[in-house]
């Protein structure tokens, strides 16, 4: 299938089965912005608690925190944000669309690297297990073209980026003949800078001086707090400070569904490090951050790095975790150096002492930040996405079905057991609400009897439920019932006493944390 169609089917397929709405659907929505639904807000829980408990529960030096999202409106002149948390936007005057200058940029060079990933694979099929790629990569005329194009693309544009020049940002744009995708005309305007931040006004009065940002980051809550928490958790260096929350940022190129959204939510996690440290522990946060990804199973292939081009203002050193996406490798977490830029800004501008005392070392200092910080959103988006298969079933007369299953990982599953008795009589439901009223002490759990036992696997197998418990009138008998498997679809008779350990052994988030 293609990859277009196929995110346009786990897109319509999230609304159907209650994971996500448009906001404000009965008005039409609002642009980049999405409610979760019944199914939606389990799943998000799920991804959550497995963040939460990986990074809270197993360091013992890291804690937790739940800033505010407004905050006072100097802390986002001393982070830079006023001044830099920007995005070079153009205009295409045919079809009136705004597009983010880099990202078109960006898009270019992905369908040149494109080509070059085509000769490869054309050339592997033709010579099989004799071919060399590195050898191919250096001799190929086609291949040495476009990396040229590439390389010389890829000197102007960070040049561009970190001089902050528009003007080439447009020259880059027109020289590579980038056109709308929309109109298919190079009719440009001048690349222009946009603030992201949202503003607002806090009490009853309307001058400048009450205006306040929605946080584009929750970040900067836990730099203002870092001291607080430090001293009353008596937290020695290195430690972090974890804290999952909403941030707001009026994109421009507000598309893709829920990967970039106006209103969204964050994980982030800011670990406080001795000056001169912070390469081993953005190291170390790499890996540790890269295996919590690969754990889930979610396909070991899914995942590369890609380091920055242009480093953002705070930062010395930056790299994302990508995820294959349905619309190809796209950023999903960023690990970021951020060195003492923040809390340096922050004791110049507040005029209050943001030093630690290292009582080993015997002296103070603002203390250097490795931070990870993760879109929940898109980490939502990137479990759902490549959770979706659609199967041809052969039946046992022949024929043939089709389903369509969620084979999310069942931690993170939104429904884990569906209690399911085979009829609406003979007693079935009335001891399928007492299995029931036990597991769901533990699990969560969907009780139904409408429909034939068939649909209602079905309906199960969509949203992802990894086990379905049938009760029919055996089970009156010798208190057993069948239990279902979502992946194999196997079906086998158990004891009800044993059904929490069968099911625990699958969902206990215990199981994949011991995989970190
Ligand atoms: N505190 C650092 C920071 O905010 P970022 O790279 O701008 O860095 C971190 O954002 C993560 O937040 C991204 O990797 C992405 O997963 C998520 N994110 C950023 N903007 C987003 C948006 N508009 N919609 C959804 N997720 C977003």
């Amino acid at each position: 299938m293609a990859s277009e169609d196929l995110f346009k089917k786990i897109i319509a397929h999230a609304k159907e089965y209650g994971f996500i709405f448009p906001s404000s659907e009965i008005y039409d929505g609002l642009g980049a912005v999405y409610d979760y639904g019944q199914n939606g807000v389990e799943l998000k829980n799920n991804i959550k608690n497995y963040w939460w408990s990986a990074m809270v529960k197993l360091n013992e030096e890291i804690v937790g925190l739940d800033s505010a999202i407004f905050m006072h409106p100097t802390v986002w002149k001393a982070s830079g944000h006023v001044n830099a948390f920007n995005d070079p936007l153009i205009d295409n005057k045919d079809s009136k669309k705004r597009y983010r200058a880099d990202v078109l940029i960006e898009d270019h060079r992905a369908k040149i690297q494109a080509k070059i990933d085509k000769e490869v694979e054309k050339a592997k099929a033709k010579f099989g297990d004799t071919f060399d790629e590195a050898q191919f990569l250096a001799t190929n005329q086609r291949v040495l073209e476009n990396q040229a194009k590439i390389d010389a693309l890829n000197k102007r544009f960070v040049s561009a980026l970190e001089t902050d020049n528009l003007e080439e940002l447009k020259q880059i744009i027109i020289d590579c003949e980038i056109v709308c995708p929309i109109s298919g005309s190079k009719n440009w305007t001048d690349v222009r800078q946009f603030n992201l931040m949202f503003d607002t006004k806090i009490g009853s009065l309307s001058d400048d001086a009450n205006v306040i940002y929605l946080r584009p980051e929750t970040a900067q809550g836990i730099f203002v707090n870092y001291l607080n928490v430090q001293k009353t958790g008596r937290m020695k260096i290195p430690f972090g400070i974890a804290q999952i929350g909403k941030a707001f940022r009026n994109e421009i190129v507000a598309r893709q569904f829920i990967f970039r959204m106006r209103e969204f939510e964050q994980m982030e996690m800011q670990y406080f490090v001795k000056p001169g440290d912070e390469m081993h522990w953005y190291e170390k946060w790499k890996a540790t951050r890269m295996k919590w990804h690969k754990a889930l199973g979610l396909g070991e292939n899914k995942y590369r790095f890609h380091n920055h081009d242009k480093l953002a203002h705070y930062a010395n050193a930056a790299a994302d975790v990508e995820f294959e996406f349905p619309f190809g490798f796209k950023e999903l977490e960023g690990i970021h150096s951020r060195t003492d830029f923040d809390l340096k800004n922050h004791q110049e501008f507040s005029g209050k002492k943001l030093q630690y005392f290292d009582n080993e070392a015997n002296e103070s200092y603002v203390p250097y930040v490795v931070e990870t910080s993760i879109g929940l959103d898109r980490m939502f988006l990137a479990v759902l996405s490549s959770a979706y298969f659609e199967e041809t079933l052969t039946k046992e007369d022949g024929t043939t079905d089709q389903r369509v299953v969620l084979r999310i990982p069942p931690q993170l599953a939104p429904v884990k057991v569906a209690v399911l008795p085979l009829m609406k009589k003979d007693g079935l439901p009335e001891m399928a609400r007492e299995i029931m009223k036990e597991l769901q002490f533990d699990f969560n759990c969907q009780y139904e009897e409408k429909d034939t036992i068939g649909r209602r696997y079905r309906r199960h197998d969509a949203i992802g439920t990894p086990f379905c418990i049938t009760i029919d009138h055996q089970s009156l008998e010798d208190k057993t019932v069948t239990i279902r498997y979502r992946d194999t679809m196997e079906q086998e008779r158990v004891e009800i006493k044993k059904l929490p350990e069968i099911i625990d052994g699958l969902v206990s988030f215990k199981n994949l944390l011991k995989k970190l």
